[in-house]
Protein backbone atom coordinates (compact mmCIF):
# COMPACT_ATOMS: atom_id res chain seq x y z
CA UNK A 1 0.00 0.00 0.00
CA UNK A 2 1.35 3.43 -1.04
CA UNK A 3 0.82 6.16 1.98
CA UNK A 4 0.13 9.67 1.43
CA UNK A 5 0.40 12.94 2.84
CA UNK A 6 -2.13 13.29 5.87
CA UNK A 7 -5.01 16.29 5.19
CA UNK A 8 -3.60 16.13 1.35
CA UNK A 9 -5.95 14.33 -1.44
CA UNK A 10 -3.48 11.51 -1.27
CA UNK A 11 -3.75 10.73 2.42
CA UNK A 12 -3.99 7.16 3.62
CA UNK A 13 -7.16 7.32 5.37
CA UNK A 14 -7.75 5.15 8.41
CA UNK A 15 -11.19 5.61 10.98
CA UNK A 16 -11.20 3.72 14.34
CA UNK A 17 -14.26 3.14 15.97
CA UNK A 18 -14.00 2.85 19.52
CA UNK A 19 -11.22 5.74 20.52
CA UNK A 20 -10.37 4.22 24.29
CA UNK A 21 -6.77 3.62 25.55
CA UNK A 22 -5.75 0.95 23.01
CA UNK A 23 -7.53 3.13 20.09
CA UNK A 24 -5.17 5.55 21.13
CA UNK A 25 -1.91 3.81 20.89
CA UNK A 26 -2.84 2.26 17.23
CA UNK A 27 -3.67 6.10 16.63
CA UNK A 28 -0.41 7.00 17.79
CA UNK A 29 1.62 4.34 15.51
CA UNK A 30 -0.65 5.26 12.29
CA UNK A 31 0.54 8.69 13.11
CA UNK A 32 4.02 8.17 13.14
CA UNK A 33 3.62 5.98 9.67
CA UNK A 34 1.79 9.33 8.07
CA UNK A 35 -1.50 8.10 8.14
CA UNK A 36 -4.52 10.76 8.24
CA UNK A 37 -6.41 9.22 11.10
CA UNK A 38 -10.14 9.62 12.17
CA UNK A 39 -11.17 8.73 15.80
CA UNK A 40 -15.21 8.03 16.79
CA UNK A 41 -16.27 7.41 20.39
CA UNK A 42 -19.36 7.75 21.72
CA UNK A 43 -18.22 10.42 23.84
CA UNK A 44 -16.42 13.36 23.66
CA UNK A 45 -12.43 13.86 24.11
CA UNK A 46 -12.47 9.91 24.54
CA UNK A 47 -8.60 8.97 24.63
CA UNK A 48 -7.82 8.42 20.84
CA UNK A 49 -9.88 11.46 20.38
CA UNK A 50 -7.12 13.70 21.30
CA UNK A 51 -4.09 12.32 19.21
CA UNK A 52 -6.40 11.82 15.97
CA UNK A 53 -6.66 14.38 12.80
CA UNK A 54 -10.10 14.51 13.28
CA UNK A 55 -12.43 13.02 15.96
CA UNK A 56 -16.09 12.18 15.81
CA UNK A 57 -18.73 11.38 18.53
CA UNK A 58 -21.65 9.29 16.89
CA UNK A 59 -23.48 5.99 18.82
CA UNK A 60 -21.29 3.39 16.92
CA UNK A 61 -24.43 0.81 17.51
CA UNK A 62 -26.45 3.42 15.04
CA UNK A 63 -26.00 1.73 11.61
CA UNK A 64 -27.00 4.63 9.96
CA UNK A 65 -25.36 7.22 12.08
CA UNK A 66 -22.14 4.82 10.95
CA UNK A 67 -22.99 4.40 6.76
CA UNK A 68 -23.30 8.30 6.69
CA UNK A 69 -20.03 9.12 8.83
CA UNK A 70 -18.04 7.10 6.60
CA UNK A 71 -19.45 8.35 3.38
CA UNK A 72 -18.19 11.60 4.66
CA UNK A 73 -15.12 10.48 5.58
CA UNK A 74 -14.06 7.94 3.28
CA UNK A 75 -11.57 6.33 4.88
CA UNK A 76 -9.84 3.39 3.45
CA UNK A 77 -9.19 1.07 6.03
CA UNK A 78 -12.12 0.95 9.31
CA UNK A 79 -10.57 -0.78 12.28
CA UNK A 80 -13.23 -1.78 15.26
CA UNK A 81 -11.09 -0.68 18.40
CA UNK A 82 -14.71 -2.26 20.45
CA UNK A 83 -17.41 -4.74 20.32
CA UNK A 84 -20.42 -2.83 20.39
CA UNK A 85 -21.23 -1.61 16.55
CA UNK A 86 -23.58 -1.88 14.37
CA UNK A 87 -21.58 -4.81 12.50
CA UNK A 88 -24.28 -5.84 9.84
CA UNK A 89 -23.58 -2.15 8.67
CA UNK A 90 -19.85 -2.84 8.77
CA UNK A 91 -20.83 -5.79 6.31
CA UNK A 92 -22.77 -3.85 3.75
CA UNK A 93 -20.09 -1.15 3.77
CA UNK A 94 -17.69 -4.09 3.20
CA UNK A 95 -19.83 -5.48 0.18
CA UNK A 96 -19.79 -2.41 -0.83
CA UNK A 97 -16.63 -1.98 -1.17
CA UNK A 98 -17.06 1.60 0.65
CA UNK A 99 -13.96 0.71 3.10
CA UNK A 100 -11.69 -2.14 4.19
CA UNK A 101 -12.98 -3.57 7.37
CA UNK A 102 -9.74 -4.68 9.63
CA UNK A 103 -9.93 -7.39 10.14
CA UNK A 104 -13.07 -8.63 7.99
CA UNK A 105 -16.42 -7.45 8.64
CA UNK A 106 -17.12 -11.29 9.10
CA UNK A 107 -14.87 -11.26 12.25
CA UNK A 108 -16.67 -8.26 13.85
CA UNK A 109 -19.78 -10.17 13.90
CA UNK A 110 -18.60 -13.68 14.83
CA UNK A 111 -16.79 -12.11 18.08
CA UNK A 112 -19.39 -10.05 19.33
CA UNK A 113 -21.32 -12.81 20.14
CA UNK A 114 -20.08 -14.77 22.06
CA UNK A 115 -22.12 -17.63 20.48
CA UNK A 116 -20.72 -17.01 16.93
CA UNK A 117 -17.36 -17.42 18.12
CA UNK A 118 -17.67 -20.29 20.27
CA UNK A 119 -19.48 -22.62 17.93
CA UNK A 120 -17.04 -21.62 14.90
CA UNK A 121 -13.94 -22.74 17.66
CA UNK A 122 -16.22 -25.58 18.58
CA UNK A 123 -17.86 -27.03 16.21
CA UNK A 124 -16.12 -26.14 13.02
CA UNK A 125 -12.99 -25.88 13.90
CA UNK A 126 -12.74 -28.66 16.86
CA UNK A 127 -10.56 -26.54 18.81
CA UNK A 128 -10.72 -27.55 22.72
CA UNK A 129 -12.93 -25.46 24.83
CA UNK A 130 -14.99 -25.90 28.18
CA UNK A 131 -17.95 -27.97 27.80
CA UNK A 132 -20.37 -24.89 27.23
CA UNK A 133 -24.24 -24.83 26.51
CA UNK A 134 -26.67 -21.73 25.50
CA UNK A 135 -29.75 -20.74 27.11
CA UNK A 136 -32.61 -18.73 26.87
CA UNK A 137 -34.57 -19.41 30.51
CA UNK A 138 -33.53 -20.16 33.92
CA UNK A 139 -34.91 -23.74 33.08
CA UNK A 140 -32.51 -24.37 30.17
CA UNK A 141 -29.89 -23.17 32.11
CA UNK A 142 -30.77 -25.75 34.96
CA UNK A 143 -31.42 -28.16 32.24
CA UNK A 144 -27.52 -27.43 30.82
CA UNK A 145 -25.89 -27.95 34.09
CA UNK A 146 -27.62 -31.17 34.92
CA UNK A 147 -26.91 -32.54 31.26
CA UNK A 148 -23.16 -32.21 32.06
CA UNK A 149 -21.94 -29.18 32.56
CA UNK A 150 -21.98 -29.77 36.27
CA UNK A 151 -20.82 -27.73 39.07
CA UNK A 152 -18.72 -25.11 39.29
CA UNK A 153 -19.60 -23.22 35.85
CA UNK A 154 -19.11 -19.84 34.71
CA UNK A 155 -23.28 -18.10 32.72
CA UNK A 156 -22.48 -15.25 30.98
CA UNK A 157 -24.85 -12.80 28.71
CA UNK A 158 -23.81 -13.47 24.99
CA UNK A 159 -23.54 -10.02 24.30
CA UNK A 160 -21.35 -8.47 27.01
CA UNK A 161 -17.43 -7.98 27.66
CA UNK A 162 -15.51 -7.11 30.42
CA UNK A 163 -16.98 -9.80 32.80
CA UNK A 164 -20.33 -8.03 33.09
CA UNK A 165 -22.85 -9.86 33.49
CA UNK A 166 -21.00 -13.16 34.33
CA UNK A 167 -21.23 -14.99 37.41
CA UNK A 168 -20.21 -18.42 38.85
CA UNK A 169 -22.44 -21.00 40.07
CA UNK A 170 -21.36 -23.09 42.30
CA UNK A 171 -24.32 -25.30 43.26
CA UNK A 172 -28.31 -25.45 42.27
CA UNK A 173 -28.74 -22.33 45.15
CA UNK A 174 -26.57 -19.98 42.60
CA UNK A 175 -28.58 -20.22 39.47
CA UNK A 176 -31.59 -17.68 39.90
CA UNK A 177 -29.28 -14.68 41.42
CA UNK A 178 -26.82 -15.55 38.19
CA UNK A 179 -29.68 -15.80 35.88
CA UNK A 180 -31.04 -12.35 37.18
CA UNK A 181 -27.27 -11.06 37.41
CA UNK A 182 -27.11 -12.28 33.35
CA UNK A 183 -29.80 -10.47 32.55
CA UNK A 184 -29.19 -7.47 34.04
CA UNK A 185 -25.42 -7.75 32.50
CA UNK A 186 -26.03 -8.49 28.58
CA UNK A 187 -25.50 -5.55 26.07
CA UNK A 188 -28.81 -6.18 24.41
CA UNK A 189 -31.88 -7.10 26.56
CA UNK A 190 -32.48 -10.50 24.85
CA UNK A 191 -32.16 -13.20 27.31
CA UNK A 192 -29.57 -15.38 25.75
CA UNK A 193 -26.22 -16.90 27.75
CA UNK A 194 -23.39 -19.34 27.69
CA UNK A 195 -23.32 -21.50 30.27
CA UNK A 196 -19.28 -23.12 30.71
CA UNK A 197 -17.99 -25.71 32.51
CA UNK A 198 -15.12 -24.05 34.89
CA UNK A 199 -11.84 -24.87 33.49
CA UNK A 200 -9.43 -25.13 36.43
CA UNK A 201 -6.26 -24.00 34.97
CA UNK A 202 -2.96 -23.52 36.22
CA UNK A 203 -2.75 -19.99 34.47
CA UNK A 204 -4.07 -18.06 31.10
CA UNK A 205 -2.74 -16.48 28.59
CA UNK A 206 -3.23 -14.45 25.88
CA UNK A 207 -1.74 -15.38 22.63
CA UNK A 208 -1.37 -12.18 20.17
CA UNK A 209 -1.53 -13.57 17.22
CA UNK A 210 -0.34 -11.43 13.88
CA UNK A 211 -2.04 -11.68 10.34
CA UNK A 212 0.30 -9.78 7.91
CA UNK A 213 2.00 -9.45 4.57
CA UNK A 214 4.39 -11.34 3.79
CA UNK A 215 7.53 -10.69 0.88
CA UNK A 216 5.96 -12.78 -1.38
CA UNK A 217 2.68 -10.90 -0.68
CA UNK A 218 1.01 -13.40 0.93
CA UNK A 219 -0.26 -13.49 4.42
CA UNK A 220 1.90 -14.56 7.23
CA UNK A 221 1.50 -15.36 10.75
CA UNK A 222 3.42 -14.64 13.80
CA UNK A 223 2.92 -15.01 17.33
CA UNK A 224 4.47 -12.85 20.51
CA UNK A 225 5.48 -14.39 23.07
CA UNK A 226 2.77 -15.66 25.55
CA UNK A 227 1.16 -12.80 28.11
CA UNK A 228 0.52 -13.98 31.23
CA UNK A 229 -2.65 -12.47 33.25
CA UNK A 230 -4.86 -11.90 35.92
CA UNK A 231 -8.33 -11.00 36.04
CA UNK A 232 -10.47 -9.77 38.95
CA UNK A 233 -14.27 -9.39 38.31
CA UNK A 234 -13.88 -9.60 34.63
CA UNK A 235 -10.88 -7.20 34.35
CA UNK A 236 -7.44 -7.86 33.85
CA UNK A 237 -5.25 -6.06 36.35
CA UNK A 238 -1.98 -7.24 35.86
CA UNK A 239 -0.27 -9.06 32.73
CA UNK A 240 3.35 -9.93 32.04
CA UNK A 241 5.42 -11.29 29.25
CA UNK A 242 6.83 -14.04 28.85
CA UNK A 243 4.62 -16.53 30.22
CA UNK A 244 6.88 -19.58 31.26
CA UNK A 245 5.33 -22.45 29.79
CA UNK A 246 6.22 -26.22 28.50
CA UNK A 247 7.27 -26.55 24.93
CA UNK A 248 4.24 -28.54 24.39
CA UNK A 249 1.89 -25.97 25.43
CA UNK A 250 3.19 -23.47 23.87
CA UNK A 251 3.27 -25.04 20.64
CA UNK A 252 -0.72 -26.26 20.81
CA UNK A 253 -1.01 -22.25 21.83
CA UNK A 254 0.33 -21.54 18.86
CA UNK A 255 -1.38 -23.55 16.74
CA UNK A 256 -5.01 -22.98 18.39
CA UNK A 257 -3.69 -18.94 17.61
CA UNK A 258 -3.32 -19.90 13.78
CA UNK A 259 -6.40 -21.43 13.42
CA UNK A 260 -8.65 -19.03 14.74
CA UNK A 261 -7.14 -16.59 13.49
CA UNK A 262 -6.63 -18.07 9.71
CA UNK A 263 -10.61 -18.80 9.97
CA UNK A 264 -11.44 -15.17 11.01
CA UNK A 265 -9.19 -13.98 8.13
CA UNK A 266 -7.97 -10.30 7.07
CA UNK A 267 -4.84 -8.84 8.17
CA UNK A 268 -3.88 -7.61 11.75
CA UNK A 269 -3.23 -8.71 15.28
CA UNK A 270 -5.22 -10.65 17.30
CA UNK A 271 -5.88 -11.37 21.43
CA UNK A 272 -6.32 -15.14 21.21
CA UNK A 273 -7.87 -15.95 25.33
CA UNK A 274 -6.28 -19.82 26.47
CA UNK A 275 -6.57 -21.84 29.63
CA UNK A 276 -3.53 -23.42 30.44
CA UNK A 277 -3.34 -26.67 32.85
CA UNK A 278 0.37 -28.98 32.17
CA UNK A 279 0.36 -29.51 28.49
CA UNK A 280 -3.05 -29.03 28.04
CA UNK A 281 -4.85 -25.78 26.51
CA UNK A 282 -8.51 -24.34 26.18
CA UNK A 283 -9.46 -21.73 23.70
CA UNK A 284 -11.24 -19.33 25.84
CA UNK A 285 -12.08 -16.38 23.43
CA UNK A 286 -10.21 -13.91 20.60
CA UNK A 287 -10.14 -9.88 20.40
CA UNK A 288 -9.99 -9.35 16.36
CA UNK A 289 -7.66 -6.26 17.59
CA UNK A 290 -5.20 -5.42 19.94
CA UNK A 291 -5.52 -6.64 23.55
CA UNK A 292 -5.69 -5.03 26.70
CA UNK A 293 -3.52 -7.53 28.56
CA UNK A 294 -0.95 -6.64 25.44
CA UNK A 295 -0.22 -3.50 26.72
CA UNK A 296 2.74 -5.42 28.58
CA UNK A 297 4.43 -5.14 24.95
CA UNK A 298 4.76 -1.29 25.45
CA UNK A 299 7.49 -2.69 27.76
CA UNK A 300 8.71 -5.76 25.99
CA UNK A 301 8.82 -5.53 22.27
CA UNK A 302 10.37 -3.60 19.63
CA UNK A 303 7.54 -3.18 18.03
CA UNK A 304 4.72 -3.37 20.68
CA UNK A 305 0.98 -4.97 19.54
CA UNK A 306 -0.20 -1.10 18.69
CA UNK A 307 2.50 -1.15 16.06
CA UNK A 308 2.17 -4.79 15.13
CA UNK A 309 -1.53 -3.81 14.73
CA UNK A 310 -0.49 -0.74 12.64
CA UNK A 311 1.90 -2.16 9.92
CA UNK A 312 -0.10 -5.32 9.62
CA UNK A 313 -3.59 -3.78 8.66
CA UNK A 314 -1.41 -1.17 6.38
CA UNK A 315 0.52 -4.40 4.62
CA UNK A 316 3.79 -3.58 5.88
CA UNK A 317 6.35 -6.47 7.62
CA UNK A 318 6.19 -6.68 11.32
CA UNK A 319 8.76 -8.15 13.88
CA UNK A 320 7.11 -9.72 17.03
CA UNK A 321 11.12 -10.38 18.56
CA UNK A 322 11.16 -9.79 22.37
CA UNK A 323 13.12 -6.85 23.42
CA UNK A 324 13.54 -8.43 27.59
CA UNK A 325 10.93 -9.59 30.06
CA UNK A 326 8.38 -7.17 31.35
CA UNK A 327 4.89 -6.57 32.99
CA UNK A 328 1.99 -4.29 33.57
CA UNK A 329 -0.51 -2.84 36.39
CA UNK A 330 -3.68 -1.73 35.77
CA UNK A 331 -4.72 2.39 37.73
CA UNK A 332 -7.84 2.59 38.45
CA UNK A 333 -9.70 5.86 38.92
CA UNK A 334 -10.76 4.88 42.96
CA UNK A 335 -13.59 7.39 42.85
CA UNK A 336 -16.69 8.61 40.74
CA UNK A 337 -15.19 12.04 38.92
CA UNK A 338 -15.06 13.79 36.09
CA UNK A 339 -11.82 15.39 35.76
CA UNK A 340 -9.83 13.77 38.06
CA UNK A 341 -5.84 14.70 38.55
CA UNK A 342 -2.74 12.20 39.22
CA UNK A 343 -0.17 12.37 42.03
CA UNK A 344 2.73 9.93 42.60
CA UNK A 345 3.65 10.12 39.04
CA UNK A 346 7.49 11.55 39.93
CA UNK A 347 7.15 8.68 42.53
CA UNK A 348 6.56 5.85 40.14
CA UNK A 349 8.73 7.27 37.27
CA UNK A 350 11.70 6.88 39.98
CA UNK A 351 11.30 2.97 40.26
CA UNK A 352 14.00 1.64 38.00
CA UNK A 353 12.86 0.37 34.91
CA UNK A 354 9.37 1.49 34.82
CA UNK A 355 6.94 3.47 32.59
CA UNK A 356 3.68 4.71 32.64
CA UNK A 357 0.83 5.66 30.35
CA UNK A 358 -2.13 8.13 31.76
CA UNK A 359 -5.01 8.02 29.41
CA UNK A 360 -6.27 11.08 29.43
CA UNK A 361 -10.27 9.63 29.99
CA UNK A 362 -12.25 12.97 30.84
CA UNK A 363 -14.49 10.82 33.84
CA UNK A 364 -13.17 8.57 35.86
CA UNK A 365 -15.23 6.26 37.57
CA UNK A 366 -14.07 3.58 41.07
CA UNK A 367 -13.20 0.84 38.70
CA UNK A 368 -12.54 2.29 35.50
CA UNK A 369 -8.83 1.75 33.72
CA UNK A 370 -7.31 4.88 34.07
CA UNK A 371 -3.89 4.41 33.11
CA UNK A 372 -0.91 1.40 33.60
CA UNK A 373 2.03 1.05 34.74
CA UNK A 374 4.88 -0.82 32.69
CA UNK A 375 8.23 -2.59 33.64
CA UNK A 376 10.79 -4.14 32.34
CA UNK A 377 13.68 -6.08 33.00
CA UNK A 378 15.41 -9.60 33.36
CA UNK A 379 13.02 -11.33 34.72
CA UNK A 380 9.25 -11.60 35.15
CA UNK A 381 8.42 -11.62 38.85
CA UNK A 382 10.92 -8.58 39.31
CA UNK A 383 9.00 -7.08 36.78
CA UNK A 384 5.21 -7.66 38.58
CA UNK A 385 6.73 -6.56 41.62
CA UNK A 386 7.82 -2.91 40.20
CA UNK A 387 4.48 -2.90 37.67
CA UNK A 388 2.19 -3.02 41.10
CA UNK A 389 4.40 -0.51 43.30
CA UNK A 390 4.29 1.84 40.23
CA UNK A 391 0.43 1.31 40.30
CA UNK A 392 0.09 1.80 43.53
CA UNK A 393 2.25 5.06 43.80
CA UNK A 394 -0.14 7.10 41.44
CA UNK A 395 -2.85 8.88 43.29
CA UNK A 396 -6.30 9.70 41.81
CA UNK A 397 -7.37 12.83 43.30
CA UNK A 398 -10.13 14.89 43.08
CA UNK A 399 -9.21 17.48 40.04
CA UNK A 400 -10.22 21.24 41.86
N1 LIG B 1 -14.91 -21.48 31.40
C1 LIG B 1 -14.10 -20.82 32.22
N2 LIG B 1 -13.33 -21.47 33.12
C2 LIG B 1 -12.51 -20.81 33.97
N3 LIG B 1 -12.40 -19.47 34.00
C3 LIG B 1 -13.14 -18.75 33.14
C4 LIG B 1 -14.01 -19.37 32.20
N4 LIG B 1 -14.61 -18.42 31.49
C5 LIG B 1 -14.12 -17.25 31.95
N5 LIG B 1 -13.24 -17.43 32.94
C6 LIG B 1 -12.49 -16.39 33.66
O1 LIG B 1 -13.16 -15.13 33.49
C7 LIG B 1 -12.39 -14.23 32.69
C8 LIG B 1 -13.28 -13.42 31.78
O2 LIG B 1 -13.98 -14.30 30.91
P1 LIG B 1 -14.24 -13.88 29.39
O3 LIG B 1 -12.96 -13.55 28.75
O4 LIG B 1 -15.07 -14.94 28.76
O5 LIG B 1 -15.16 -12.60 29.62
P2 LIG B 1 -15.16 -11.18 28.97
O6 LIG B 1 -16.32 -10.48 29.58
O7 LIG B 1 -15.12 -11.33 27.52
O8 LIG B 1 -13.86 -10.54 29.49
P3 LIG B 1 -12.92 -9.54 28.68
O9 LIG B 1 -13.81 -8.71 27.83
O10 LIG B 1 -12.24 -8.78 29.78
O11 LIG B 1 -11.99 -10.42 27.93
C9 LIG B 1 -11.39 -15.14 31.96
O12 LIG B 1 -10.25 -14.41 31.56
C10 LIG B 1 -11.12 -16.19 33.02
O13 LIG B 1 -10.25 -15.69 34.01
MG1 LIG C 1 -11.93 -12.28 27.85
Amino acid sequence: MRIGTPLSNTATKVMLLGSGELGKEVIISLQRLGVEVIAVDRYADAPGHQVAHRAHVIDMTDGDALYDLVKQERPQLIVPEIEAIATDKLAQIEQEQLAEVIPTARATQLTMNREGIRRLAAEELGLPTSRYAFAESLEAVQAAIDGGIGYPCIIKPVMSSSGKGQSTIKGPDDIEKAWEYALSGGRVKRARVIVEEMIDFDYEITQLTVRSLGRDGAIETSFCEPVGHIQKGGDYVESWQPQPMSETAKSRAREIGETITASLGGRGLFGVELFVKGDQVWFSEVSPRPHDTGMVTMATQYQNEFELHARAILGLPVSVELREAGASAVIYGAMDETGIAFEGVEQALAIPGTDLRLFGKPQAFERRRMGVALAYGNEVGDCRKRAVEAAAAVKPVKGE
